[in-house]
């Protein structure tokens, strides 16, 4: 402690620790339900201690202000941020990072302050910090549980060690609509995996113990149903039905309380007419009584005073009424609460008891991470210097960049490419691109610090290469807030590669999205290669077709022609500072491909949204040679490649799929198996799927929904027999009412490497 106002925090806390009763020795020996009573207790004991303005400061959020290096604001609204924050008003503070940032508005908050409470410092630490992991998305496809948590594990390490206690991930939000940018920041449209992944997520960031230094609370986001935008356009309307809300949307969500997230975001759309928002049924009845949940929830950026664009509050003290009253506990800078709750309370319209309620959420989280015990404890410079962009996160970076790549097509095994004596040539605006990879969301990562997919291939074998760009993708230099410009028009380079291309025997060609081209504001309504690129693709195949496409993309893209002609296609994704090296590794062979879509690829914008959860209809594809059934005139219903797709340079044959018994009690556990060899030439990993239908129910199901996956390794030659359980979680489903029931009847289950699995078995439950 450095000076002498903190010593009102130690007497503060004294004071705590008597009226709870409890010394650090009997500490030591309660347990969990004992923990969460004496903070509990502590909190109510801290509350007792606050004026309505200090309640009002800790449901007060603010971004960075401070210009460290420089001198102490004077100007504007940072001057007055900075007299807020050291009055007491404000509870959290975001995009400060750097021990030295950090402990600046740390010791303000702690030494300045009346109580001296403790700031909580959140960031988006999306996909790693510094080192940067593959997109969301693309980790997603790896749908390996252990390597998603490690991913965010290191990412809680290196934000820690930069005075991050809280980042505003994971992204849970299920979409089935690639036209929305973020996408990219999802498990993609299954809410089965995307409630593992959100469970997996959550672990990695928080831990086992949030009072460690190296843990930090993690944020489920946005709450809720963001993912199902209208037409995909960013910060649009959604209206969704019950069946989807409770069965698609609300489950990743109820997994992340289940793992114990500390923190929930609500965000910038509405659900059915009511900005989430503002949403009473969303935060209090069903997140905070139903689920029971005991963290807090932050608004989305500004989106408390959004509700007066919305036109659902006449301004800003109606907005601060009605987000308060609805749930939202914390304003992040939107300047609402802050100037409106306290006369809120005063004249009676807001009840103190609801301010009492946020306030308590928000310091119960700030006990949960011991921040009351050592304020400074995120901010440790020797930690900073050497936990962030170590060798090891690197290597680990690499490891699940390479399991998240998903092989979609390899005529002729193109792939894996020979180590010697090959002519190649690498082609693309994205081939030397160190930027692009990184993707969106990597705002602590150093500019242009991934390896590109050139530097990897260099490094890794002694073929000829020739790289040649082709064309540009974008127009300049681009970032976070910046709109990319795509070059529609210089077309130069096209001439060098295709000259390039007679010449090799391969041509290795990396298109796709730039980084910035999802994310955020990042709507798109065509999904093709953006771009002179398909001219680029089209040009080069004519002079030789043993191509090689890298697809780099923070969505799925409908990439229809290149499906038809191009040999082999790999999706590369964004992934992050390792690309290059993961990329090489993946095409050479020394990682045998085993990434699955966690999102469909459409043939076409038109076929959008398009899921392979989708209900039956009334007419579902008959094969009638008439045309009134449930499909498009010009295009088939089925997807370019279903959610679920990946291959592998070696091949798996599934046999024996067998359900124990065929009759069951309705809470029976179904045991299920299937025998997987691996058929192929070299040693593989795949991703076994489960699917089941739910034949005749009292609403209607989809034709099929994911309900188990086993990720196993198999040498050449070798059988497993998986075995799944269906329990009564797996076999049941939501009313329109959020009433979980599960019904007696047939089940169809399913069992292959993708969605459109075709070995099938049955059961019936009475
Ligand atoms: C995004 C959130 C993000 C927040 C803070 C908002 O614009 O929607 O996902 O956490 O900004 O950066």
């Amino acid at each position: 402690m450095h000076n002498s106002t903190s010593v009102k925090i130690i007497s503060c806390l004294s004071i705590l620790l008597m009226l709870v009763g409890c010394d650090n020795s009997e500490k030591n020996k309660i347990t969990i339900q004992n923990k969460d009573n004496i903070i509990n207790q502590k909190v109510d004991s801290l509350l007792a201690l606050m004026t309505l303005e200090e309640k009002v400061g800790q449901m007060n959020m603010y971004n960075g202000f401070w210009e460290v290096t420089g001198p102490v604001p004077k100007e504007g609204n940072a001057k007055t941020k900075y007299e807020h924050l050291k009055k007491g008003w404000v509870g959290g503070m975001l995009n400060v990072r750097g021990v030295e940032n950090v402990k600046k508005v740390q010791q303000i908050a702690v030494e300045e302050t009346r109580l001296g409470i403790p700031l909580i410092i959140g960031f988006d630490v999306i996909h790693g910090f510094k080192t940067i992991n593959p997109i969301p998305l693309a980790e997603a496809a790896s749908w390996d549980l252990e390597a998603i948590e490690k991913s965010a594990r290191i990412a809680a390490i290196e934000a820690s060690a930069a005075g991050i206690n809280w980042t505003f991930a994971p992204m849970v939000d299920i979409s089935r609509d690639p036209r929305w940018g973020r996408v990219m920041e999802g498990a993609g449209e299954d809410p089965y995996l995307g409630s593992k992944i959100a469970k997996a997520r959550v672990k990695g960031f928080q831990g086992d113990d949030l009072t460690k230094a190296n843990t930090i609370a993690a944020c489920a986001k946005h709450f809720a149903a963001y993912g199902f935008t209208e037409a995909g356009k960013e910060y649009n309307t959604v209206d969704i039905g019950a069946s989807t809300l409770y069965n698609s949307v609300l489950p990743p969500f109820k997994a992340a309380t289940e793992s114990g997230v500390r923190t929930f975001m609500n965000s910038f759309n509405d659900l059915n007419g009511v900005p989430v928002t503002a949403s009473k049924f969303l935060q209090r009845d069903i997140l905070k009584t139903e689920w029971n949940f005991d963290g807090f929830v932050v608004s989305d950026w500004a989106s408390i005073y959004e509700l007066i664009n919305w036109g659902r509050a006449k301004d800003e003290k109606e907005a601060a009424k009605i987000a308060s009253k609805a749930g939202s506990d914390m304003d992040m800078e939107g300047n609402i609460y802050i100037t409106e709750l306290a006369n809120l309370v005063k004249e009676g319209t807001v009840d103190i008891a609801v301010i009492n309620e946020a306030v308590s959420r928000i310091l119960r989280v700030k006990f949960q991470l011991g921040l009351f015990d050592d304020p400074y404890k995120y901010c440790n410079l020797k930690n900073e210097k050497e936990n962030i962009g170590t060798k090891l996160h690197q290597e680990e970076a690499l490891d699940i960049a390479k399991k998240s790549m998903v092989l979609l097509k390899n005529e002729n095994n193109l792939l894996p490419l020979k180590k010697e004596g090959q002519h190649i040539a690498l082609i693309g605006p994205l081939a030397a691109e160190k930027n692009s990879p990184l993707g969106n969301w990597r705002l602590a990562a150093d500019d242009n610090s991934a390896v590109s997919v050139l530097e990897g291939m260099q490094a890794y074998s002694k073929n000829i290469l020739n790289h040649k760009k082709g064309v540009n993708l974008i127009e300049g230099n681009t970032t976070f807030f910046h709109k990319v410009k795509i070059n529609t028009t210089n077309k130069n380079g096209i001439k060098e590669a295709v000259l390039a291309a007679k010449k090799a025997d391969i041509v290795v060609m990396v298109l796709g999205e730039h980084g910035f081209q999802s994310g955020e504001s990042r709507s798109r309504t065509r999904l093709d290669l953006p771009g002179l690129q398909q001219e680029l693709l089209e040009s080069v195949f004519a002079v030789n077709k043993n191509i090689v496409l890298v697809l780099n993309t923070g969505r799925p893209l409908a990439i229809t022609w290149a499906a038809k002609h191009i040999p082999s296609i790999i999706v590369g994704w964004q992934l992050g500072s390792q690309t290059g090296n993961a990329v090489a590794e993946v095409l050479y062979g020394d990682y045998n491909p085993s990434g699955k879509l966690p999102m469909t690829f459409p043939k076409s914008v038109g076929q959008i949204p398009i899921y392979y959860n989708h209900k039956n209809t009334g007419r579902p594809d008959n094969n009638a040679s008439n045309v009134f059934w449930s499909h498009y005139i010009d295009e088939a219903n089925s997807p370019l490649y279903p959610f679920g797709f990946g291959l592998s340079y070696t091949n798996f044959t599934y046999k024996n799929l067998k359900v124990k018994g065929s009759n069951f009690f309705i809470n029976a556990t179904v045991n299920v198996s299937v025998d997987v060899s691996n058929s192929g030439n070299i040693k593989g990993k795949e991703v076994v799927q489960l699917y089941i239908r739910d034949v005749v129910a009292s609403i209607v199901r989809p034709v099929r929904e994911l309900k188990g996956f086993n990720l196993t390794t198999l040498n050449v030659g070798e059988t497993k027999t998986i075995q799944f359980e269906l329990t009564k979680a797996q076999l049941g489903f939501y009313t329109n009412k959020g009433v979980f029931i599960i019904e007696p009847g047939d089940f169809e289950v399913y069992v292959g490497g993708n969605s459109d699995a075709k070995l099938k078995t049955t059961f019936n439950l009475e």
